[in-house]
């Protein structure tokens, strides 16, 4: 599934007709539409410089967290550690922002340009503990090539 999902990526990512925000949203779009475990997928972005992140394109249910501090929640944490967060469980988090009480796991991806971590890929599920090393590999892969745009 994964492997058969990058050349779409890299199509949308590449498609200079649309703006940068497009590009990102029809990513979302894509990533929710095609892989079952992931019923919201969004960006957040660091604020200029502002400790704080900055809900950008995302698919799925709105969301009241649109702006996170740094070292809040699993995303602000992310701001901070520089490394991928994979949370099989999201009721065992005590540093943890629900966004809706469907959500069961989440995973939460940096997005490096030039080796400063300036957003993120956020996935929340509603099942239990679906992502595997494989999710990661692959968000890492969409994360990469999202700062190749930016
Ligand atoms: N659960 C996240 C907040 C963002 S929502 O998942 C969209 C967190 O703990 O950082």
């Amino acid at each position: 599934m994964f492997e058969a999902l990058k050349p779409h990526v890299l199509e949308v990512l590449r498609d200079s007709a649309l703006s940068v925000t497009d590009r990102l949203q029809e990513v979302c779009n894509l990533l929710k539409n095609e892989i079952p475990a992931y019923d919201w997928v969004g960006f957040y972005f660091r604020n200029g410089d502002l400790e704080e992140l900055k809900l950008g394109p995302y698919a799925g249910d709105p969301t009241d967290h649109t702006v996170i501090p740094f070292g809040k929640g699993i995303c602000g944490q992310v701001a901070l550690s520089n490394q991928n967060f994979v949370v099989p469980d999201v009721a065992a988090q005590d540093n943890y922002i629900a966004c809706s009480i469907h959500v069961k796991a989440e995973i939460v991806v940096p997005i490096f340009v030039q080796g400063v971590n300036i957003g993120q890929l956020d996935i929340d599920s509603h099942t239990p503990d679906p992502f595997s090393d494989k999710d990661e590999r692959f968000l890492e892969f969409v994360c990469e090539e999202v700062a190749h745009i930016l």
